[in-house]
């Protein structure tokens, strides 16, 4: 199991601080929750924070966009080269030219789904994208619980995926703990996100990043 510490649980006052303790913990990308106040009603950073996380990031960045205008949002990160962006299929009417264009700028193309859209939805992008974003709790917010309907909806995005494209990564957003990830292991996911599991851990971010590399 690949793991996405998102940011969106560090302490914004010490930033750095938290991104490169995540990374010496041994986690495998760094997730950037980005969102608009539209597409979902919470507003989170922009370039400038992004380009400063980038500076001090030792592992590849995850961009999560939850934004109206995805075109545009994938311009002003391009130049960070992060290692993935994923954009919600429900906010975008041309899905596959968005993911053409984010190839050609030399990122992988990811695509996330909210809980109530079903895999099939991306049956005809799969082919297309790198890594299939599943979420499991409405987006907006961290530390929310988690909707086990995602189990059902990844072994069924498996399916597809070994139809259709078996390289295929299936990544999981939303109130992941050491109490679910063998379930979703089990149904076949490959990374997952945790924020306020990884940042909220007593026992420290090595401990709790560990216990979901299963
Ligand atoms: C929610 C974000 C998540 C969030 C996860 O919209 O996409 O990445 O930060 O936080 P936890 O792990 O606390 O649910
Ligand atoms: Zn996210």
């Amino acid at each position: 199991m690949l793991v996405a510490p998102s940011i969106l649980s560090a302490d914004f006052g010490n930033l750095a601080r938290d991104v490169e303790a995540i990374c010496e913990a041994g986690c495998d990308l760094v997730h950037v929750d980005v969102m608009d106040g539209h597409f979902v009603p919470n507003l989170t950073i922009g370039p400038v924070v992004v380009e400063a996380v980038a500076k001090v990031a030792t592992k590849p960045l995850d961009i999560h966009l939850m934004v109206e205008n995805n075109t545009f949002f994938v311009d002003l990160f391009a130049s960070l080269k992060p290692e993935f962006i994923s954009f919600h299929i429900e906010e975008e009417k041309h899905p596959h030219r968005l993911i053409q264009k984010i190839r050609s700028l030399g990122i992988r193309p990811a695509i996330t789904l909210n809980p109530h859209t079903p895999p099939e939805a991306v049956e005809f992008l799969l082919a297309d994208v790198d890594m299939v974003l599943l979420m499991s709790v409405n987006p907006g917010f961290g530390g929310q619980k988690f909707i086990g309907n995602v189990l059902q909806r990844a072994k069924r995005l498996k399916k597809l995926i070994e139809k259709y494209n078996p390289d295929c990564l299936i990544e999981v957003d939303g109130g992941v703990n050491d109490q679910n990830i063998h379930e979703l292991k089990e149904a076949g996911v490959n990374v997952v996100v945790a924020g306020s599991y990884v940042f909220g851990n007593k026992e420290g971010y090595k401990h709790s990043i560990d216990s979901l590399k299963i």
